[in-house]
């Protein structure tokens, strides 16, 4: 019989509890940048991880890698095509315009799994966990200096070295088109030195031939008209302002080739990136999307947002110890779990910080102790039959090999809980 196994750039991730692997790190990170979100006051939204496919055509566009050969889809019993969520940014607008509150302002947060079919490598997975905020209704301006006050503040809480801001104008959609013409103008003569990936994105999007991984594409484009001729002084102006205000914060860059992979950007963009991640370097991105809401049917709704891919973050995070004390319960006799069960429920109540685990499987002391030693517990509570009739419980120190073991009741041992 074929085994089976997880599918290709699908992970399992495992608690080991010391921060040391991906799952304790993404728990970690997944806390922290909550706690940020909702330190600049972002509310929560959160939105199915279906949508109907056709969200995306109309949204991240036709000529996205995503929308291209990405995307998880299906038919449903209905015959309806079925796309798993490849990002966020789409489903938000379409609720917001869905529920008509595309007149108000929002400041959202969500955090999730997304899908794409890509080709896996270090860092690139098919099923990977985004954080995003988005701020919607408020036009140019403000909120693009609150996204990168929040990238700030994400770069600094975790003490992240090595990266960068990386951030870009693409001007308005007129702009954007005469820039396109002006690349593509350019491009025409050397299409026969093109590979095909890039020939593509030419008649696509043109400027996401920016962004060819190929170097002769590269060395082709060192004479290419930049975006910087045919953006506004207003913009130029304010890339400059953003990197003065934040730059004894964190490293930032104007970078004019930087070209975002999802077609609904116009205006300011940004990426930070990690020289700590290798090829797939970019940890988080977004940028201002102004059309997407009238694209979904809605109001004019200028927005702009973000999001985080939470596993390339989770993995140039210093791993810092966890500093709760330990406390392993040990039950030194059969019968007795259920009194054990509860003075442990009551211990946990007193004291949150600690962490408290009891022994759920069969087996000897000896065995127990073992286990608590390898977990590096700080104390093992033992409760054995001769205790429970003296109403006491045995506590051994299990670090301090100075201090020795004592019987204590029930009381003095909940006091002695409740001060760890
Ligand atoms: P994105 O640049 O496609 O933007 O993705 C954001 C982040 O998700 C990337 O910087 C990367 O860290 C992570 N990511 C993307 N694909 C993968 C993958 N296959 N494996 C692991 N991590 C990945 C967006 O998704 C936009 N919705 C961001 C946005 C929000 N723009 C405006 N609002």
């Amino acid at each position: 019989m074929d085994k089976i196994q997880s599918l290709t750039g699908m992970l399992d991730l495992y608690d080991d509890g010391d921060m040391t692997n991906t799952s304790s790190r993404l728990f970690e990170v997944e806390r922290v940048v909550k706690d940020i979100f909702l330190n600049y006051k972002f509310q929560e939204i959160r939105t199915p991880i279906l949508e109907d496919a056709s969200l995306y055509k109309r949204s991240v566009g036709d000529s996205s890698d995503i929308v291209n050969k990405e995307i998880y889809s299906f038919n449903d019993r209905n015959d309806k095509t079925i796309a798993m969520r490849p990002e966020g940014t789409a489903s938000v607008i379409r609720s917001i315009v869905e529920k008509k509150l595309d007149q108000e302002n929002h400041k959202l947060w969500y955090m999730g799994p997304m899908w794409r079919y890509e080709r896996p490598q270090k860092g690139r997975y098919r099923q990977f966990t985004q954080a995003g905020i988005e701020i919607l209704g408020i036009p140019e301006g403000l909120p693009e200096y609150e996204m990168v006050s929040v990238v700030c503040s994400i770069i600094n809480k975790f003490k992240l070295k090595n990266c960068c801001i990386k951030i870009n104008h693409l001007g308005t959609r007129q702009n954007k088109a005469s820039f396109c013409k002006a690349l593509v103008d350019f491009l025409e003569p050397y299409k026969k030195d093109l590979n095909e990936k890039d020939i593509e994105r030419l008649q696509k999007n043109p400027l996401r031939v920016l962004d060819s991984k190929n170097s002769e594409t590269q060395t082709i484009l060192k004479n290419a008209p930049s975006i910087k001729e045919f953006i506004d002084k207003a913009s130029i102006q304010m890339l400059n302002s953003i990197k003065n205000e934040f730059s004894d914060l964190c490293k930032i860059e104007i970078d004019f080739n930087l070209v975002r992979g999802l077609d609904y950007y116009s205006g300011f963009v940004f990426e930070a990136i990690s020289s700590e991640l290798g090829a797939q370097d970019s940890f988080l991105g977004g940028g201002r999307y102004d059309q997407l809401s009238t694209q979904l049917g809605g109001k004019d709704m200028p927005s702009i947002g973000m999001a985080i891919g939470l596993e390339r973050l989770a993995n140039i995070v210093n791993p810092t110890k966890q500093n709760r004390k330990l406390v392993s319960f040990i039950i030194a006799a059969s019968n007795l779990e259920p009194k054990a069960y509860k003075i442990a429920h009551h211990l946990r109540s007193l004291n949150k910080d600690v962490v408290l685990d009891i022994s759920l499987s069969e087996g000897s002391l000896k065995s127990k102790m073992r286990k608590a030693n390898k977990n590096n517990a700080d104390f093992a509570i033992i409760l054995g039959e001769e205790e429970l009739k003296n109403k006491s419980v045995v506590i051994k120190p299990l670090k301090d090999e100075l201090k020795e073991q004592q019987a204590v009741s029930i009381d003095d041992l909940y006091s002695f809980y409740k001060a760890l």
